[in-house]
């Protein structure tokens, strides 16, 4: 680490509309270090990187310095010309294009190859995907790649430029648990590299693992910077949220209660076979395992969204054919999407109109939607989910990555469901709010409702389910009773 900071800020204020986003905010990075920027959902991350990349102007009296000196007004071109280079939250992509236009996309639109040259931005990418020792089919396009791949494109295309400091917004939201390990490792070589990289990550104990500082900001304000030595999790989410969170085991027996879902021998070819489990009234399942356990496949195909190649699936004693997701829903089954940016909320459309995309026959009036119906409804939501907004017609993309995450949950909950799929509910969600969506849950399953919460944080299942499934490459590898086994054990079983 040097001695003077790569990046210095002090008094970032940003406002929109009623909101105070900043308040006044300093910050400041070295070079080559591995900083971490938390904060519950909302509290002015992503803004502050829209900051530093030029993309928002501070109020009046903020100053931002870089290598020592003061840049008056930045702007996303002098960024990238300064070396300073962001993984978006939302990845930032390009679905129709190839892998690798969406890398050397900065090489062509600076023309640095005059017209658009296509064996330099291969080229390109191909030495950017090297350096992440990494190989894809460079010529696929975006669309056709799972998350985890994309997140990987994304960073490969912050390294085609020459880097000095790298802003990743929640690199590993999406990733399973080896897939952020060996992120880690890529940040790791980055920074000894002489790369600085600012990390957003609500994974506390990944942060932990990762950064030689930590900057934590609450409510849009500075709380204070803190050397990552000696520092834990539950301190950092005290700093966090200026609360304390406990952890407790809630399995309970639910064997006195009805049979809502049983699955028989359920099987997809290539994906998961004789997958077998009853699903109780007011019970709550999890499901983990690593990444290709078959999880998610089992989870659409429960939704009707894909169809099984054998078994039954049966609700409350009658056998389901579901032709589509439709079929599912309207036979009570919710199922709130691993990828809620690409599936599960319309990103123009009003917060409003995302909650109750789902629910659209609770709201009708005489075939008509009633506006007072659905204002109801999404009051109602809004204030059982604690997200927070504006106005309920502002763009749900206005909203902080953790809050449309709880108004894709909301939107479910709206269709009242007998089961609940949740796959991978907190990617993204900040540890306060992680906790109120499970105090939702709870309730929830007290009030009859039948939980399937799918996750790869072993944590997440061991305290908030009745009983626990590990799966593996498309089986049932094991049922875990979170009163009989610790967590450790459970970790160790999961990751052997
Ligand atoms: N373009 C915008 N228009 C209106 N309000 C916005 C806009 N961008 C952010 N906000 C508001 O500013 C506040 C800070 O949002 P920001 O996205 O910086 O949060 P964050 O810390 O990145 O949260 P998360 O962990 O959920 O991603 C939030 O209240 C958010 O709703
Ligand atoms: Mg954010």
């Amino acid at each position: 680490m040097g001695t003077e900071p790569l990046l210095s800020l002090s008094n970032i204020k940003v406002t929109f509309g009623g909101v105070r986003a900043l308040k006044g905010v300093s910050f400041e990075v070295m070079p080559g270090e591995v900083h971490c920027l938390a904060g519950e959902n909302g509290c002015g991350k992503s803004t502050l990187i829209k900051v530093i990349t030029g993309v928002y102007k501070p109020e009046d009296g903020a100053e931002l310095r870089f290598d020592g000196k003061v840049i008056p007004a930045m702007t996303p071109t002098l960024a990238q010309s300064l070396g300073i280079q962001v993984i978006w939250q939302d990845l930032a992509l390009f679905g129709e294009m190839s892998v690798a236009e969406n890398i050397g996309f900065q090489l062509a639109v600076n023309g640095k190859f005059g017209l658009v040259d296509k064996k330099a931005i291969d080229a390109a990418a191909l030495k950017a995907l090297a350096r992440l020792g990494v190989s894809l089919d460079i010529h696929r396009p975006l669309r056709e790649l799972p998350i985890a791949q994309r997140q990987i494109v994304a960073i490969a295309r912050a390294l085609v430029g020459e880097a000095r400091l790298v802003f990743m917004d929640e690199p590993t939201a999406s990733l399973t648990q080896s897939e952020a390990d060996y992120l880690i490792e890529i940040v790791r070589t980055l920074s000894a590299s002489g790369v600085a990289v600012v990390f957003v990550s609500h994974r506390l104990a990944e942060v932990l693992e990762i950064s030689d500082r930590i900057t934590v900001l609450r409510d849009g304000a500075l709380v204070g910077v803190y050397p990552v030595d000696g520092m834990t999790q539950s301190r950092v989410t005290e700093l966090m949220t200026g609360r304390n969170f406990d952890s407790a085991v809630i399995a309970a027996d639910h064997d006195a209660a009805p049979v809502v879902l049983s699955v028989r021998n359920l099987a997809r070819t290539g994906e998961f076979t004789d997958i077998s489990f009853d699903l109780r009234r007011g019970e709550t399942l999890g499901i983990t395992g690593l990444l290709g356990a078959g999880r998610t496949e089992l989870a659409l195909t429960l939704f009707g969204m894909r169809q099984p190649h054998g078994g039954e699936i049966l609700i409350e004693g009658k056998r389901m054919e579901f032709g589509s997701n439709r079929d599912a829903i309207r036979a009570g089954v919710a199922y709130l999407s691993e990828d809620r940016l690409s599936l599960g909320l319309n990103q123009p459309q009003s917060i409003a109109d995302n909650l109750v995309m789902a629910s659209l026959d609770h709201i009708l009036s005489n075939g008509l939607i009633s506006p007072t119906k659905k204002a109801n409804v999404v009051s109602h939501w809004i204030s059982a989910l604690g997200v927070k907004i504006g106005t309920p017609d502002d763009p749900i993309r206005t909203l902080s990555g953790g809050n449309q995450q709880r108004v894709a949950i909301a939107k479910w909950l709206a269709i009242g469901p007998k089961i609940l799929i949740l796959d991978a509910p907190t990617v993204g969600v900040d540890v306060g709010a992680r906790a109120g969506i499970f105090d939702i849950v709870r309730k929830l399953a007290a009030e009859g409702l039948s939980i399937i919460i799918i996750s790869d944080e072993p944590p997440e299942v061991y305290f908030n389910a009745d009983r626990v499934i590990h799966m593996a490459d498309g089986q049932f590898h094991a049922s875990y009773d979170p009163r009989t086994i610790s967590l450790t054990a459970l970790e160790a079983a999961i990751y052997a």
